[in-house]
């Protein structure tokens, strides 16, 4: 019997974290699945508990740096056939980029652009050599795209992700699949009830994206549908 092959998803407390927690559940696979200690998610928990073991929490903040070794350290030995680091802020979304107070504008860029790129240095040696590194980022990110005239920051973030992405796939990915995936817009805490889309629609999509492009090499930027975003 093959055993399952597993998947690490960084920021599983709620929203498309943990859709994909339960989702990757379902498939069964193994799941590790992060949430930060300050901040433990109850429905984790709940998926951790009903799994039989298959679900493992752990707790992990992107933006603790001196962390970040020891919880690479307490991963040794497990076989990542994906990783996907979900974990992400948004900003006020009106707020063009001159309004926007410099702490702001580092606390969004940081987490979303720097602190994936030092999770993957330091987790990519864990996933096997023709494994998936995947980063949550957004079409809001495509510097190709015309603005929409929201989202200034938060879209520069994902722009700076997309690019660090790239910079890293070809410097270090070997044949691992790299992926900067656009989940659609989806009624989330960050999404908000006005989104078109469900969590379970896009975290079923994200998977079936993830399935057919493992294995095939190279970096690209997709949707839910599979469908490229202009870069
Ligand atoms: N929803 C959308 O329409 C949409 C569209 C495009 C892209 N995305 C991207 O998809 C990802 C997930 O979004 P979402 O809609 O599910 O957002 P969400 O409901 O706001 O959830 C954000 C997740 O990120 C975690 N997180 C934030 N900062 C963290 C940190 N420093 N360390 C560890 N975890 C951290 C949160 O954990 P806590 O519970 O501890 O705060 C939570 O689990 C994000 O990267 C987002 O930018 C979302």
């Amino acid at each position: 019997m093959t055993p399952s092959p597993t998947v690490l998803i960084l920021g599983a407390s709620r929203g498309l974290g943990l859709g994909l927690a339960r989702e990757y559940r379902a498939r069964g696979w193994r799941v590790i699945a992060t949430e930060r200690a300050a901040r433990p998610s109850l429905a984790l928990r709940d998926l951790a508990d009903a799994s039989g073991g298959s679900v493992r929490v752990e707790a992990f903040d992107a933006t603790d740096w001196a962390a970040l070794p020891g919880f690479a350290r307490r991963l040794e030995g497990t076989e990542l056939d994906l990783l996907i680091v979900n974990a992400g802020v948004a900003d006020d979304p009106t707020q063009a980029v001159g309004a926007v107070a410099p702490e702001e504008f580092q606390r969004v860029m940081t987490t979303n652009a720097l602190a994936p790129l030092k999770a993957i240095e330091a987790l990519a040696p864990l996933v096997k050599p023709e494994g998936t590194v995947a980063a949550m980022s957004s079409a809001l990110g495509s510097v190709e795209l015309p603005p929409n005239g929201n989202f200034e920051v938060y879209g520069a973030s994902k722009a700076a992700l997309n690019k660090l992405l790239k910079a890293w796939a070809a410097r270090a990915a070997g044949r691992r699949t790299v992926l900067a995936l656009m989940p659609g817009w989806v009624r989330t805490e960050m999404g908000g009830s006005q989104a078109p889309l469900d969590v379970e629609t896009s975290v079923r999509g994200l998977a079936d994206t993830i399935a057919a492009r493992a294995g095939s090499g190279g970096v690209a930027f997709v949707d839910y549908r599979n469908a490229p975003i202009p870069w």
